[in-house]
């Protein structure tokens, strides 16, 4: 084991609820005294959040190729400065997207090669593996009218991705799903259509037996 930490990130479409669900499972496994840390991406750092800018901005036509770089740019520096820093030191890292979101939105949205993609992001993240996947699958209508419901992120109009259209959400679903099937081992696939218990439930059930199969105590007990 390259690391004594633990990873997991969160995947899924818009509106799957992946935001709410990770910061419930950080809060339940800091209540049962876990170190946790909880990132997002793009963002997580002062320059991952500009660049989180760029991208969700609509100002600046974007290929595929462009946005992965930027996606990539700000992973690269996420990955050095505060993921492989906690896994170091042996905390849950729990992160709102990851590398998979990628493969699904430029690759099976976008078109853009996945070979391509996997040799850079194999660069970037290096030992920095994924323990788990939660992946919180729900129909793209249904997670659309949930973002177009709450008003767009932060109140504001719909972003750059969320504007593409069902078409696109649609094949962002099945490069997911795809992702899922060549490594189950590694993905929880949750429908993210229940209510917010019952799939909190699923996530921390998932979460806690990755826990006790890589052996990570309570750093408080
Ligand atoms: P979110 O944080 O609200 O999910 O918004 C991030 C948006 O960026 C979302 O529409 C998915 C998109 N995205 C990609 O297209 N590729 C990526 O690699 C990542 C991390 C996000």
């Amino acid at each position: 084991m390259a690391h004594p930490g633990v990873l997991l990130s969160f995947e899924g479409g818009e509106g799957s609820g992946k935001t709410t669900q990770a910061r419930r499972l950080t809060d339940h496994l800091k209540g049962l005294g876990y170190a946790v840390t909880l990132t997002r991406e793009p963002g997580g750092t002062p320059l991952g959040e500009r660049i989180r800018e760029v991208l969700l901005g609509r100002n600046d036509e974007l290929s595929p190729l462009e946005e992965f770089l930027l996606f990539s740019t700000a992973r690269a520096q996420l990955v050095r400065t505060v993921i492989r820093p906690a896994l170091e030191a042996s905390h849950i890292v729990v992160v709102d997207r990851y590398y998979h979101s990628s493969y699904a939105y430029q690759g099976g949205g976008g078109a853009l090669s996945m070979d391509y993609m996997q040799a850079v992001t194999a660069g970037i993240v290096g030992d920095c593996a994924l323990d788990l996947v939660l992946l919180l699958d729900v129909e793209p209508h249904t997670g659309l009218s949930r973002c177009s419901y709450a008003g767009g992120k932060d109140g504001t109009a719909s972003d750059r991705f969320e504007g593409k259209g069902v078409e696109f959400h649609r094949k962002v679903r099945d490069a997911f799903i795809s992702c899922a099937q060549a490594e189950p081992e590694r993905f929880a696939v949750i429908d993210a259509s229940e209510s917010i218990e019952d799939v909190f439930a699923r996530v921390r059930d998932a979460a806690l037996e990755v826990l006790r199969a890589r052996g990570l105590q309570p750093s408080s007990k």
